[in-house]
């Protein structure tokens, strides 16, 4: 792929559905995905193996996969803990995203876990996983709701116990969208200078609308992979005031527009959102799902 181009992953089943309260059935929760895949997207995070006491309506996560029409796209499922990766692989999942806060506070309630014992935890990991299947999320990397914003040397210290292991990816996740456009700048061109073997990449969250604006400050100091989620939902259930991913559905959106390919077709992606927007009941935060794409001509 060329070097322009941006690698979206979808996290809708994951992050989206965690913080929905009415439960979603699995076959619903199973047709969004796949019209996800439909419309081109090779990247879904589907679900979670984590307790279904921390996340009840993720507790189908392994007939969620059974269900999922994978085509060639590569399938990823979020775990807290050796069990859950032990899980996701009996469920058939390709990748597994370990998640640890840089947060202490956050990780505690997120995971109920020192930052130390979650690190413990990934290399415990290591030693079963192939690493190359192994994504490494760091939430609340650029502050944190209890603790306040961030720099990026407390970032750095945590990955470096992390630099070695050959990991497949790291996510810097801003989980409650505190980052700004200039903090984004200067922890990727750091953090990308000084571990220029790392790939990097974004989960940006629109809690405060600076969603799309982290996007392209990533962009052009270089990231190539982002998470989001169709429609703008999502958000952390052990974060105060967390709210919505950055909208896949707009992300894609705009990069197509500059002439970044994502692999996506936007009316059929447009389509499941306007869907999901359906079984989910509510009016959805995604802002081109309301007023179609820019290209879309209206008769006169
Ligand atoms: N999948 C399913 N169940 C799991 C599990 C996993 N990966 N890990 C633990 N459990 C179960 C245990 O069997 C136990 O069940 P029981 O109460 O019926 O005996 C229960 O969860 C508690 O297990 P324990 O090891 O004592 O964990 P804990 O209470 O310290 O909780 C986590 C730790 C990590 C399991 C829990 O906090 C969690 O799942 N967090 C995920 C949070 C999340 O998804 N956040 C959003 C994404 S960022
Ligand atoms: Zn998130």
């Amino acid at each position: 792929m060329p070097d322009l181009d941006v690698v979206l992953t979808d996290v809708t089943g994951r992050d989206g559905f965690q913080m929905e309260k009415e439960w979603i059935p699995t076959d619903r929760k199973a047709e969004v995905l796949n019209g996800i895949l439909a419309s081109g997207v090779k990247r879904l995070e589907a679900t979670s193996f984590v307790s279904p006491k921390a996340v009840p309506q993720l507790k189908d996560a392994k007939e969620v996969l059974a269900r999922i029409d994978r085509q060639d796209a590569e399938i990823i499922a979020l775990v807290p803990n050796l069990r859950g990766a032990e899980f996701a692989r009996e469920a058939g999942a390709d990748k597994i995203n370990f998640v640890l806060s840089i947060s202490e506070t956050h990780n505690r309630k997120n995971v109920r876990r020192s930052v130390d014992e979650s690190l413990e935890q990934l290399r415990d990991i290591t030693e079963v996983f192939p690493p190359d299947q192994i994504i490494l999320s760091l939430g609340t990397t650029f502050g944190c709701p209890f603790e306040g914003l961030y720099a990026v040397d407390k970032v750095h210290a945590v990955i470096g116990n992390v630099a070695d292991m050959g990991l497949s990816q790291i996510t810097l996740c801003d989980t409650t969208g505190m980052a700004n456009p200039k903090q984004v700048t200067e922890f990727v061109r750091r953090l990308s200078a000084d571990l220029p073997e790392q790939r990097f990449a974004l989960h940006l969250h629109n809690t405060r609308g600076m969603g799309l604006a982290n996007a392209i400050a990533g962009y052009q100091e270089g990231i190539r992979h982002f998470d989001a989620a169709l429609g703008g939902i999502g958000g952390c259930p052990f974060a105060p005031g967390a709210s919505g991913n950055v909208t896949l559905d707009d992300v894609a959106h705009m990069f197509e527009l500059m002439g970044v390919k994502t692999g996506i077709d936007m009316e059929s992606l447009i389509g499941t959102a306007r869907r999901m927007q359906e079984i989910l009941g509510y009016e959805l935060p995604g802002q081109v799902m309301k007023a179609g794409t820019a290209k879309t001509l209206h008769p006169v």
